[in-house]
């Protein structure tokens, strides 16, 4: 018996051992095989370099996550702010900090090749190969916008600002080891899409550039994985240190005429309101970034948020102070 016991013993400190060697030389491993960097290389007109720069201040928000918190404000007021990184995610998994991705050579962007860069927004693979939690939603932007953006940010000035690591706990490291992927693009993504008012259009920026479906959808955050209904709200963010302390909720903005928010505007209010700007101060949503957005690109989004599937889904509260949460 004593022996069985000693064996059986054996067998779980074996297993236990086996499973953190699994894990601590897992988390951190590269898909550079099985994406390999393609040999893309840009040629962009000057109409490309605008349009970048409006996605990446506007719908495509880079410049609220890769600038740190101190530069908030002066991004809310207009000013395009160097994208030198350095905003902390403190997630269940660990801690990320946003890179620097201003062209400088030792440390930001300056040394990576276009289709390095192009890897990272397709298929959320950094420059090392390793795989990225779903921050960035940008998998299913057409090629147009993605180069525009990759264009842009090449004729930025360089500014020098080490990138801080990343660090994971143990249940990072086996999420990690276990579950993360490159992010999967749908099939048939155009090259590019009509840019119009029209809710096909809105439907594109709300999914794929501005992530208004990443935020106001459920989702675990252990995984990136979404277990709510679409644009019904209730996504828990913080509290942490890019909200200061606060916790908010997304509000449901689905069409439906009792729990969703978006019964309340117009079109014309709508736009009135995103315009507006922030109300809450450390409010996770790009308040500033866009307000910047274009009569046409925010008729396209109210026009497709009414088309969404009403969905009953009642958020009590948006914003929980930090004394309370
Ligand atoms: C919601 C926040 C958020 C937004 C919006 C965002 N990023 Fe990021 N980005 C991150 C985080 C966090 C990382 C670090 C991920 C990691 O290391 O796992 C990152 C990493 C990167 C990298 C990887 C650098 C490397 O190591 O290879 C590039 C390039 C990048 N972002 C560019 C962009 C561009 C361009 C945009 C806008 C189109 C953008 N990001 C928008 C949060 C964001
Ligand atoms: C990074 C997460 C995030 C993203 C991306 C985001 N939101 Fe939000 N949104 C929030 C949070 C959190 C709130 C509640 C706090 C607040 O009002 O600032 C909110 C509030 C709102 C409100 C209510 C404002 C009010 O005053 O009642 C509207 C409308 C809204 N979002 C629409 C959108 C649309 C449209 C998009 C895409 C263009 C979008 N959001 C993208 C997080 C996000």
């Amino acid at each position: 018996m004593k022996k069985v016991l000693l064996i059986l013993a054996a067998i779980i400190v074996i297993v236990v051992i086996g499973l953190f060697i699994f894990i601590q030389t897992g988390y951190d491993k590269s898909f550079d095989s099985e994406y390999p960097v393609t040999e893309l290389r840009i040629n962009p007109d000057s109409a490309m370099i605008e349009h970048g720069r409006y996605l990446a201040y506007g719908p495509a928000h880079c410049a609220h996550c890769h600038s740190s918190i101190d530069k908030l404000e002066a991004l809310e007021r207009g000013e395009e702010v160097p994208m030198t990184g350095g905003m902390e995610f403190e997630l269940p998994i660990g801690s990320l900090f946003t890179p620097n991705i201003t062209p400088d050579k030792e440390s930001g962007i300056g040394n990576y090749s276009d289709g390095t860069i192009y890897r990272m927004l397709r298929y959320n693979i950094r420059h090392d190969g390793q795989a990225c939690l779903e921050l960035m939603p940008f998998f299913n932007m057409t090629d147009y916008d993605i180069h525009s953006i990759i264009a842009f940010l090449r004729t930025r000035e360089p500014v020098k600002n080490e990138r801080k690591p990343n660090t994971y706990n143990l249940l990072g490291k086996f999420v990690r080891t276990v579950a993360l992927k490159p992010a999967q693009p749908e099939a048939g993504i155009p090259n590019k899409i009509k840019r119009d008012s029209s809710s096909a259009y809105g439907k594109y920026l709300c999914e794929a550039v501005a992530n208004c479906k990443g935020c106001h959808t459920e989702r675990d955050l252990k995984t990136g994985a979404f277990v709510g209904q679409p644009y019904a709200g209730g996504f828990v963010m913080g509290p942490d240190k890019s909200t200061q302390g606060w916790t908010f909720i997304t509000p449901n903005i689905t069409p439906d005429p009792e729990t969703g928010i978006l019964h309340n505007y117009t079109e014309e209010s709508f736009i009135n309101r995103m315009r507006g700007g922030r109300v809450h101060t450390f409010s996770p949503m790009p308040w500033g970034p866009f307000s910047r957005l274009s009569d046409g690109d925010l008729m396209a989004i109210y026009r497709y948020l009414q088309e969404v599937k009403p969905v009953k889904n009642k958020i009590e509260q948006t914003v929980i102070m930090p004394e309370e949460s």
